[in-house]
């Protein structure tokens, strides 16, 4: 039965007597979709969320993977005289349940955005006070997966105020992922492998390199910035409750190489893949980045270990990803302005990672190394490894052994 507005005392009840709870096993694996966010801030409307659920299946992003259409900040209009929250009229007059029943013809799932103050970021009605109340609303809509952000939140429990609307969402019966976007200020990673299934680790993210934008009160990270701010958070992800480094912005204007520089790293951290491009407008470039099923495959390895930082010399970072069926991820990161020249003896090497406990000495064990962007096997570890590396760039490998 689907909940509906009359089944508001009902499901009050319900979530009174039922011992509330996070909906287990929405992901096991890093949640992979779109955001409109990054791209168009609050100019959004049902045209640009249709086009991009078709964009989504015609571009072989959602053969990659790629499931979620989620419509960030500014979707909203008022509450109707019973306090239940409306779609802006002029954006979305056909309603958010004729959008989320186009969405999941496509075979997709429809992600929606509201935030735990009394108004949103961009200044729209939020859900405090309302929190049981909005969470029925959107399962009557058919909302997978809900985005909760954290402006205008004066005084309130961080811990609490997301616990209130897990335990919303349960009471309303339909299963919905649980992104808590909390920005990393109340240690999210601490509290949330019970209450949601990501959480943001940083502020937000914007579409540069290595650089930070103070717009005053708050700032936005570059993609290394945000990098370096995951030190230290990986022993708290896993499968089902992941660390958030914020939505990507791959195609939205970096260098190529900085594109696949950004969407490695994101694959070696485990982290969700939300897409924040125009799906509908991609170049070549930007697609065979988004949609290499090699690169993905490691961010959605089913052990849902996130990769460790192995060495730092020059400005070339050394990465490891333990995957499953004791294969490893390798990237190799140059952070720096000039081409840079790798050379790595993996037999000098013992790498030991005391979170998994997984470790690899390569002296006892020889792997096949492929080049996950070449698409090309390319040796194995016997032979010392050397390459040239450009400026912010990555070279991704993954170890295996062969039959
Ligand atoms: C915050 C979030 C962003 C986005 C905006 C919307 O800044 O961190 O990801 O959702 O709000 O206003």
């Amino acid at each position: 039965m689907m909940p509906n507005k009359f089944s508001f005392i009902f499901f009050l009840f319900l979530s009174i007597t039922v011992y509330p709870q996070k909906f287990d096993s929405l992901a096991l694996t890093p949640p992979m979709g779109w955001n409109s966010w990054n791209t168009f801030a609050c100019d959004i409307n049902e045209q640009l969320i249709r086009e991009t659920a078709d964009a989504m299946v015609s571009t072989g992003m959602n053969d990659a993977g790629y499931l979620y259409i989620n419509i960030d900040d500014c979707w909203h209009g008022e509450r109707d005289s019973l306090g239940f929250i409306q779609p802006d009229p002029e954006r979305f007059p056909s309603g958010m349940k004729e959008i989320a029943d186009y969405i999941h013809s496509k075979g997709l799932k429809f992600g929606i955005y509201s935030c735990a103050g009394w108004k949103t970021c961009g200044g729209k009605p939020a859900s405090r006070g309302y929190e049981f109340q909005d969470a029925i609303q959107y399962a009557e809509w058919g909302v997978d997966y809900l985005k909760y952000d954290w402006c205008n939140t004066e005084k309130l429990n961080a811990e609490g105020a997301y616990l209130n609307m897990r335990n919303a969402l349960y009471a309303a019966g339909r299963p919905i992922v649980f992104s808590i976007c909390e920005w990393g200020n109340n240690k999210p990673w601490e509290w949330g492998k019970n209450t949601g299934h990501l959480w943001r680790t940083t502020g937000d993210i914007i579409n540069c390199f290595d650089c930070v934008v103070d717009h005053g009160t708050w700032k936005s990270w570059g993609v290394m910035q945000i990098l370096d701010k995951q030190e230290g958070l990986r022993i708290h992800a896993g499968p089902d409750h992941w660390n958030d480094p914020d939505m990507m912005e791959v195609g939205n204007g970096m260098s190529v190489s900085e594109d696949r520089a950004h969407f490695s790293i994101w694959c070696m951290l485990a982290a969700p893949l939300i897409a924040g491009n125009d799906l509908r407008n991609m170049s070549k470039e930007t697609v065979e980045i988004l949609t290499n099923k090699e690169v993905i495959a490691v961010d959605q390895d089913s052990l849902g270990i996130q990769g460790l930082k192995y060495l730092s010399e020059n400005n070339i970072e050394m990465w490891f990803k333990p995957l499953i069926n004791d294969e490893w991820a390798v990237c190799f990161l140059n952070r720096g302005s000039e081409e840079g020249l790798i050379e790595f003896a993996w037999k000098e090497h013992n790498v030991k990672d005391d979170f998994s406990k997984k470790e690899i000495n390569f002296n006892n064990i020889t792997y096949t190394i492929r080049d996950l962007w070449k698409k090309e096997n390319i040796g194995t570890t016997e032979k010392i490894f050397t390459a040239k590396i450009p400026s912010h760039d990555v070279i991704m490998l993954r170890l295996f052994q062969e039959e």
